[in-house]
């Protein structure tokens, strides 16, 4: 399913919604350019898993764990994309039954591990993006809910 999101607002509310809907164990890739809100729509997620801490870009670490109701791993494999080199990293240890793995730029773990939701935005203005969302959770009600329309 797919929607535009008008606002940061949106984004969050709508990367909120699929956080209740998923359960440990599950994958979440996400896609899209740089800047397309990949980090920002992880952070909202993690956030309604219960992580109070801030949510950053591990860009130079290639994964950040933490700790809300469930654990919660960030990966963002940018590096490995675009660069070879770091072929031997050992993801394995992030993808655990116990905790819920949301992965930026997962090309190269395509042969390795298999999404239970896939997330694509992409840049439609300033503050507007498309968000994609598909897999197996229940997609609708994370779209129909009304979404607070802020007026930027
Ligand atoms: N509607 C929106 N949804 C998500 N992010 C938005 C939106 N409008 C503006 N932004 C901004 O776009 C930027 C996205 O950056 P980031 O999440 O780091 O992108 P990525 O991880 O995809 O490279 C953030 O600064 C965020 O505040
Ligand atoms: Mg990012």
């Amino acid at each position: 399913m797919q929607t535009i999101s008008r606002s940061e607002e949106q984004t969050a509310a709508i990367a909120a919604r699929l956080a209740r809907r998923l359960t440990p164990g599950h994958i979440v890739f996400l896609s899209g350019q740089l800047g397309a809100g990949k980090t920002f729509f992880i952070r909202a997620a993690a956030r309604e898993l219960g992580v109070s801490e801030p949510v950053t870009s591990p860009s130079f670490t290639l994964a950040q764990s933490y700790k809300g109701e469930v654990t919660v791993h960030h990966l963002d494999l940018y590096r490995l994309s675009a660069y070879s080199g770091d072929e031997d990293a050992d993801l394995e240890p992030y993808f655990e039954p116990g905790a819920i793995t949301f992965v930026e730029w997962p090309e190269p773990l395509a042969d390795s591990f298999s999404p239970d939701v896939e997330v694509h935005m992409g840049h439609v203005s300033r503050i507007s993006r498309s968000i994609s969302i598909t897999g197996g959770v229940d997609l609708k009600t994370v779209f129909e809910e009304p979404v607070a329309d802020t007026g930027h």
